[in-house]
């Protein structure tokens, strides 16, 4: 049943047996890892595409939450441009609040507060919370629902703008979300989130945008349809290059604004393509394991040949990838990753050891595996001296293929 409407969902793809895919696995612990089984499914009645299977969010997100915003420079860039854009066309009033859900490690809200806004930013994950506080940023630790967004507004007022990067998708009951919202913002407020746009999944077959984590992949479609539904309205739509492909989406109270000519030119061109339909579904699906085999192919004839591999960027992603084709050390030895949190441990299922990024000139790659293909252009750039010296990158989105 559909997690939003109540409607028809019909399974269009079968990952397996999966891990969680931020669960970074000491050596000696593999005996404990949590397993789930990975379906998604598309809504009959609204079009939204979901998993059947929820993991407990506890279990995902937690003190020990690996994963950093501030990863990437190119993010980085990103998250401050989106705190300019949001304070200067959306915070209104003299003393405008801007609420983030979702907001790690402070990377956007940082930038809100050197504007001298008020903000609150509201993180269940306890070690990022706390790097967002070290830089000045106001947390709350909890899990944003409907009473805390009315404990907010009870404290703080209305806000001009909550806003979410990368955590709407994440999280199965939307309904407790938008009552929350609906208690927390201001009449004229925006809710504004951005997320991983079926649209790119479906183009560039990168369906290592599902995970665990990742429990829907929003359409302008589906999204319209549930702010309707929670009395709101889709007013505008704005696609982002981060992340392999995202919309940006605004939401405001239902008759509170004009909706933009965007979001009419975007559901036009999804229904024209038939994006949400099962036929369209379940050709991906068949991509999905063309590509598998391509790539696990393409892995054994570098092993065979003798050739020194390694993954680079061990990303949430990535483990839909492995577990799914089978990937595990005897093709790909180690990957390197800059994050801490990540290093010395194994990558949850394939248990391919993560490596500090330092180690990766010393370990003399001939071909790197880019798991981190969202962040192509700079890791490529970065990594020049890679290239320069014959090696060479292999990539699996939106096909495989050498660079
Ligand atoms: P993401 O695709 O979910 O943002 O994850 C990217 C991962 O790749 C994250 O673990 C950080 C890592 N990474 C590197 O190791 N080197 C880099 O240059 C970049 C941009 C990311």
């Amino acid at each position: 049943m559909c997690r939003i409407c109540g409607g028809v969902v019909n399974e269009f793809l079968d990952l397996g047996r999966q891990p969680l895919s931020d669960a970074f696995v000491e050596p000696d612990e593999t005996a404990d890892e949590f397993y789930y089984h990975l379906r998604v499914g598309v809504c009959e009645s609204c079009s939204m595409v979901q998993q059947l299977a929820e993991v407990p969010r506890e279990r995902m997100f937690h003190d020990s939450y690996p994963y950093v915003s501030s990863g990437s420079v190119r993010m980085r860039e990103h998250f401050t441009r989106t705190a300019h854009d949001l304070l200067e066309c959306e915070s209104t009033g003299s003393d405008p609040f801007i609420v983030e859900i979702g907001s790690n490690d402070g990377t956007m809200l940082a930038a809100v507060r050197a504007a001298g806004v008020r903000h609150l930013g509201v993180e269940p994950c306890g070690g990022v919370a706390d790097v967002a506080r070290a830089a000045g940023v106001r947390v709350r630790s909890a899990f944003f629902e409907e009473a805390v967004g009315a404990e907010i507004a009870a404290q703080d007022g209305p806000a001009n703008v909550v806003f979410a990067a990368n955590t709407i998708c994440h999280i199965p009951y939307l309904d407790s979300i938008f009552r929350g919202i609906d208690a927390l913002l201001a009449p004229d407020g925006v809710f504004v989130f951005e997320d991983p746009y079926l649209g790119d999944v479906i183009e560039k077959n990168s369906f290592d945008q599902i995970y665990d984590e990742h429990f829907y992949v929003f359409s302008a479609r589906s999204v319209q349809a549930m702010a309707r539904r929670f009395g709101f309205e889709l007013v505008d739509v704005r696609r982002l290059p981060v992340h392999g492909g995202e919309v940006r989406y605004t939401l405001a109270r239902a008759g509170a604004r004009t909706p933009s000519a965007a979001v009419a030119a975007l559901v036009a061109s999804e229904d024209a393509r038939g994006l949400a339909e099962l036929s369209t579904l379940h050709a991906f699906a068949a991509e999905v394991d063309r590509i598998s085999r391509d790539l696990v192919g393409q892995l054994e004839k570098l092993r065979d040949s003798g050739l020194r591999v390694a993954g680079y960027g061990a990303t949430a992603k990535s483990a839909t990838v492995t577990n799914y084709a089978g990937i595990g050390p005897d093709l790909v030895p180690c990957v390197f990753d800059t994050t801490p949190a990540k290093q010395g441990r194994l990558m949850p299922g394939s248990h391919i050891p993560v490596r500090p990024a330092e180690e990766f000139a010393e370990y003399g790659a001939d071909r790197l595996l880019l798991f981190a293909w969202n962040h192509a252009e700079e890791i490529i750039a970065k990594e020049k001296d890679f290239a320069r010296g014959g090696g060479r990158w292999l990539l699996y989105v939106p096909e495989v293929r050498l660079l």
